[in-house]
């Protein structure tokens, strides 16, 4: 009897533990990304499907570099063959010129790590389809 009180006790604080556990420190944070998004903002949509100086971001996950229909890409990012996931756009995003050569891209890149996969956490969410 007080052997099974002291066993849901022990569960308990244990349940409570898990609850209060803070999340890993180095967990990419999306709302931190959108902040970092705002320098890209006046190139590209995330969420809508129009293009501005630089293609819409939309469906970004999963797709082929070059491949927005009616957006005049230069050669080198339509011939790259690059496909765009967390870890191409992390290369790309710190440095697109060391990347992608001759890319028409004029952004010097985001040489904070902790801003680049906040940054790709925020696209993963605001660029997905559905
Ligand atoms: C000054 C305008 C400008 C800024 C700022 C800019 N981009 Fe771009 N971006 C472009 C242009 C133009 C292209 C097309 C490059 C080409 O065809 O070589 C491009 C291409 C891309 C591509 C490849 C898309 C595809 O369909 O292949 C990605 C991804 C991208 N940009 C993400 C970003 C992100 C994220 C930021 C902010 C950190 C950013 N860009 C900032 C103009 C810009």
């Amino acid at each position: 009897m007080i052997g099974s009180r002291l066993f849901a006790a022990v569960l308990l604080a244990g349940g409570m533990l898990a609850v209060a556990a803070p999340p890993a420190a180095n967990a990419a944070d999306a709302a931190a990304g959108k902040k970092v998004f705002a320098k890209c903002m006046p190139c590209h949509n995330a969420d809508k499907p129009q293009n501005k100086v630089g293609p819409t971001l939309v469906g970004l996950f999963g797709r082929e570099a070059g491949s927005v229909e009616g957006f005049k890409y230069s050669d080198a990012n339509k011939n790259s063959h690059v496909v765009w996931t967390a870890e191409t756009l992390d290369e790309y995003l710190k440095d697109p010129k060391a990347f992608m050569p001759g890319n028409k891209m004029v952004f010097a890149g985001i040489k904070d790590d902790e801003d680049r996969a906040n940054l790709i956490a925020f696209l993963e969410q605001a660029t997905a389809t559905q």
